[in-house]
């Protein structure tokens, strides 16, 4: 008896909130792609190469590496977000919820070319780190969510489950610089980006 009734509870919860309310609807197709909607668990999305390109951080060879195989690019950081988000963002200044940008880490290689002595070129990826723009405060439980964003990082081996544990940790004290080089009039939890190296947000 107690089994059949604790089943009928169960099965009431389970099925009430997606009955009736549209707000678990509208949750549950946030980001779809890329947020497991019931943990906020994060993954890199599929075919994130085929978004354009944000903008490219390059790292030049220093200290040893320079001095023992000479000026090159020794990294590459790509960022991809979706075309809707460049579009909403050229015409508000501001990342729109569920912007997704995804910085994929990159092994370089640098050689003479017939444009050059020291052209770099991206080889293999190295890992990723992903952002997901939340303006309703999602996913409070979680160490991987907060000031207005999800936050995760992904070894290059496993694009499905994150590497990183604590945003707050490990990703925050290295963003604060971005804060200081943001202009103060845009939305505060943009200012976590390092938008500058973006030039194709500016307004048109
Ligand atoms: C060692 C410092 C450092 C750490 C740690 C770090 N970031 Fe960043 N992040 C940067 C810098 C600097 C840039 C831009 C320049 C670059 O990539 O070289 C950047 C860029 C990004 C970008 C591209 C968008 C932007 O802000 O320009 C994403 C996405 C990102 N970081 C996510 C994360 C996440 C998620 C974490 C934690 C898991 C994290 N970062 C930890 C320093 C850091």
């Amino acid at each position: 008896m107690k089994k059949v009734w604790m089943f009928g509870v169960l099965a009431v919860l389970a099925t009430t909130p997606v009955l009736n309310s549209s707000a678990a609807d509208e949750e549950k197709s946030f980001v779809p792609a890329v947020v497991e909607a019931s943990t906020g668990a994060i993954r890199v999305p599929e075919g994130y190469r085929l978004w354009p390109t944000l903008g490219t951080w390059a790292h030049a060879k220093t200290d040893k590496a320079l001095e023992t195989e000479g000026a090159g690019v020794h990294e590459y950081h790509v960022v991809h977000t979706q075309p809707e988000t460049i579009a909403y963002y050229q015409k508000t200044g501001q990342f729109p919820d569920g912007a997704v940008l995804v910085k994929e880490l990159l092994h370089a290689k640098t050689m003479a070319m017939t444009t050059g002595p020291a052209v770099g070129h991206a080889t293999t990826t190295k890992g990723w780190f992903v952002l997901v723009r939340d303006m309703k405060g999602r996913y409070k439980e979680s160490k991987l969510w907060g000031k207005g964003w999800g936050w995760s990082f992904f070894n290059a081996d496993d694009s499905e489950h994150a590497a990183s544990k604590n945003f707050q940790v490990e990703c925050v004290p290295c963003h604060i610089p971005a804060r200081q080089l943001a202009p103060a009039n845009i939305v505060d939890e943009d200012k976590w980006i390092y938008a500058f190296g973006y030039p194709v947000l500016q307004k048109k």
